[in-house]
């Protein structure tokens, strides 16, 4: 994914003609004893993740952005993996990145501010093409989206050839669109078996790709792409836990290790493990992924005790309440993708969408 200016020079082709926004004022950010009270219902909701020291700090930037959105007819789409004041406070959509795409499709807004990292804000352009998307940080990047471009997934096609390509949705849109469906921590399986081959090529996420190999009898060819917030688990550091707990319930991301995954009660999308615990109730828990998720699910979930391992994701922390606001101030970073190389990712995220329904 490019900026707008990038995208030129690299193709050639025209600049798409940018909307005529005009930068807002920045608003005040004071937190004043009526701006405390008037927060003082949503603190309730997240005091337990929120310590009351950083609220002051917090709350101006939320009032600002909430009123921010509405003068811009925006909406805030925000991962699982963001800190509760962004998920909690100003998001108006959360989910795991299958529940984003799917709803970026749907939304009546002129403009998107994705908060999470580029390969999703690039997903929600392909989906919505003659909007406006903004990432607050355009250097919030992806290890699995770095780890494989369109020229090595040219080169699969020919080694492979006539093997079906299934791109984990962590890509970017050069690499989805050479490929013939994408797939999320959530519908892997589902998209694998959806060709009825014997074999499909399924990347670039190795770990994905053994975890799913697991559950299928189609032979799984993949990539050695990584995330390098889940390849940090190790199972001895879950049988650990387990010796520290014997009662103690772990539930892990399939982007970790397949040993990681074998010594987890549960494994799923991170959607799927917020629903997991969400019907569960354990009384201890580990959420063997990034870490600001057990924070964002710690809320609703009263009386789980939640084990957090601190591993963040250096990429997905670059989004702040601070840059969340520029953006609606300003209108940047916008997200742009080349035409020629839209029609045919956004094909293959299509593709996937209308698998599910
Ligand atoms: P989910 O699709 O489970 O949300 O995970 C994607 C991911 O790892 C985002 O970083
Ligand atoms: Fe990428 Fe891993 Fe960060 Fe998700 S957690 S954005 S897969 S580096």
């Amino acid at each position: 994914m490019a900026l707008a200016g990038e995208m030129q020079q690299k193709t050639g082709a025209p600049k798409p003609a940018a909307r005529a926004f005009k930068p807002l004022e920045m608003p005040e950010l004071e937190y004043t004893p009526g701006l405390a009270r008037e927060m003082a219902p949503l603190y309730e909701k997240v005091k337990h993740v929120i310590p009351s020291i950083e609220w002051p700090f917090f709350a101006p930037y939320i009032h600002a952005i909430n009123r921010l959105k509405k003068e811009r007819g925006a909406v805030v789409l925000a991962h699982n993996y963001q800190t509760p004041e962004i998920f909690h406070c100003v998001s108006d959509i959360a989910g795991d990145s299958l529940q984003l795409a799917k709803e970026a499709a749907k939304v009546d807004a002129d403009v998107i501010v994705q908060c999470g990292v580029h390969f999703m804000a690039e997903t929600s352009k392909l989906l919505n093409p003659e909007k406006t998307v903004l990432i607050p940080d355009v250097k919030a990047g992806c290890s699995l989206a770095d780890s494989i471009t369109g020229a090595d997934v040219r080169l699969l096609r020919k080694k492979f050839p006539g093997v079906p390509v299934v791109t984990y949705v962590n890509t970017s849109a050069e690499v989805k669109a050479e490929s013939d469906i994408c797939c999320t921590s959530s519908n892997a399986l589902q998209v694998v078996e959806s060709f009825g081959t014997d074999r499909v090529l399924c990347i670039p996420d190795e770990f994905l790709a053994k975890n799913i190999a697991k559950q299928t009898s189609v032979k799984i060819l993949t990539w050695k792409g990584h995330c390098e917030v889940h390849e940090r688990f190790t199972a001895e550091e879950l049988r650990q836990y387990r010796r520290d707990d014997p009662n103690i319930v772990i539930i892990a991301h399939p982007e970790c290790p397949p040993e990681v995954v074998e010594e987890a009660d549960f494994s799923g999308s991170t959607s799927g493990m917020i629903n997991w615990v969400k019907e569960h109730q354990p009384k201890r828990v580990v959420m063997v992924t990034e870490c600001s998720m057990s924070d964002n699910v710690a809320v609703e979930n009263p009386n789980v005790e939640f084990v957090r391992p601190c591993n963040l994701c250096p990429h997905m922390k670059r989004i702040s309440l601070k840059n969340i606001l520029e953006s609606l101030v300003y209108m940047r970073e916008e997200v742009t993708v080349d035409p020629a190389v839209a029609v045919r990712a956004r094909a293959a995220v299509e593709r996937m969408i209308n698998l599910g329904n």
